[in-house]
């Protein structure tokens, strides 16, 4: 069941045209994540979607209810959404307890009973204790903790969640992106998060949108994206990526080999026929190249390559080969150092052919 259906959404501010008929649906507990560069519409998608923004064009329904189209609009606190920003929006006066309880105060609780929500919250959290702190007493993920359990203890429909992990630095950010990903799931909500940050869309999403300039490229889950991205564009803004132009020379139902420069001949698996003698773009992920091993003869997609550049990560480190020329982007734990000459073997099905 989608929670969130949008519907040919668009909205123009003067003469920018910040969405541009764009249409999603979020099922019933799934992650979605919006992850574009800046400019692209994701805060203006999701301000929409929150009734802070009237659309200029289209539908979005919240649970089966019409919240916005033209000529009707539901004001936000009648959506049944909540919403976490980037920067928290705490209340730097009000202590945890009474930061995570506000929203209750509506509602016609008893106060034993907003008592014993609010605490049970803050425990799932793991903010138990800290009920009488302030804000600014409080570490970038305990503050992001307190403003994702006001929202939670309200239980909505749909959470909105804004580049709520920018604020963070970069290991907190990597830990709080996994914390954040099973709070999610264990309140069972339905989420729309949104990032420029490609990796961090990768670690939350069950599904994916890949915006460009109010529009969207693609849509599917993080392997799908990665795997197989629709575009240029996709390819290269999702995970590293290498290209290479190749002419279609032999092709077959299966596969097409590609002849790259003068010399280097590529075997690719292909999903759909290839015109022989037309143009491709080809896109080598680093994990799509193996590092090593002896030459073998006639074996296809068998190259010797040199190390250009090497970055140690500890598990595995990322080099850059020169391929017959060509530049490629390689993850291997094979210790090798700038200038060695290596074999290199690029899997026919991990190269995908992209439209420019
Ligand atoms: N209130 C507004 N008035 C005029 N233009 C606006 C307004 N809000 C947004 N825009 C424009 O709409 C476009 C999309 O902005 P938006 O804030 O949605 O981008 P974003 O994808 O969230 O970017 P970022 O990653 O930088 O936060 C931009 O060109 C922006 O300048
Ligand atoms: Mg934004």
């Amino acid at each position: 069941m989608a929670v969130l259906k949008v519907e040919n959404l668009t909205k123009v501010f003067g003469a920018t045209r910040a969405i541009d008929n764009i249409s999603f649906d979020v099922e019933l507990g799934d992650i979605m994540v919006i992850v574009g560069g800046s400019g692209c519409g994701k805060t203006t998608t999701l301000r929409c979607i929150a009734g802070l923004e009237d659309p200029t064009d289209g539908v979005i329904t919240v649970d089966g209810k019409v919240v916005a189209a033209p000529g009707r609009s539901v004001p936000p606190e009648q959506r049944g959404i909540g919403m976490v920003f980037q920067s928290y929006a705490l209340w730097p006066h009000r202590t945890v307890f009474e930061n995570v309880a506000y929203g209750l105060q509506r509602r016609n609780l008893s106060a034993d009973a907003a008592r014993e929500k609010v605490t049970g919250i803050l425990k799932q959290v793991g903010l138990s204790g800290f009920e009488d702190r302030y804000p600014s007493t409080l570490s970038g993920g305990q503050q992001q903790r307190v403003a994702l359990a006001r929202s939670a203890v309200l239980q909505p429909r749909l959470l909105l969640l804004d580049e709520p992990l920018s604020n963070l630095d970069a290991k907190l950010r990597e830990q709080m992106r996994d914390e954040l990903r099973e709070m999610i799931k264990m309140f069972g909500m339905t989420a729309v998060h949104i990032t420029h940050d490609q990796a961090e869309a990768m670690a939350l999403a069950d599904t994916m949108i890949c915006m460009r300039s109010g529009r969207i490229e693609q849509v599917g889950s993080p392997r799908e994206i990665y795997r197989t991205p629709a575009n240029f564009y996709v390819a290269d803004f999702i995970g590293a990526c290498s290209f290479l132009t190749g002419v279609a020379v032999e092709t077959d139902d299966e596969s097409s080999t590609f002849l790259i420069g003068d010399a280097m001949r590529l075997r690719v698996r292909t999903r759909a026929p290839v015109q022989p003698g037309s143009k491709s773009v080809m896109a080598i992920r680093p994990d799509g190249i193996q590092i090593g091993g002896a030459m073998e003869a006639n074996a296809e997609n068998q190259f010797t390559a040199t190390t250009l550049r090497e970055t140690f990560l500890g598990s595995h480190s990322e080099y850059l080969l020169d391929v017959g020329g060509h530049r490629l982007k390689a993850d291997s734990s094979a210790d090798l150092t700038v200038g060695q000459a290596c074999r290199v073997r690029i899997d026919p099905a991990k190269i995908v052919l992209v439209p420019g």
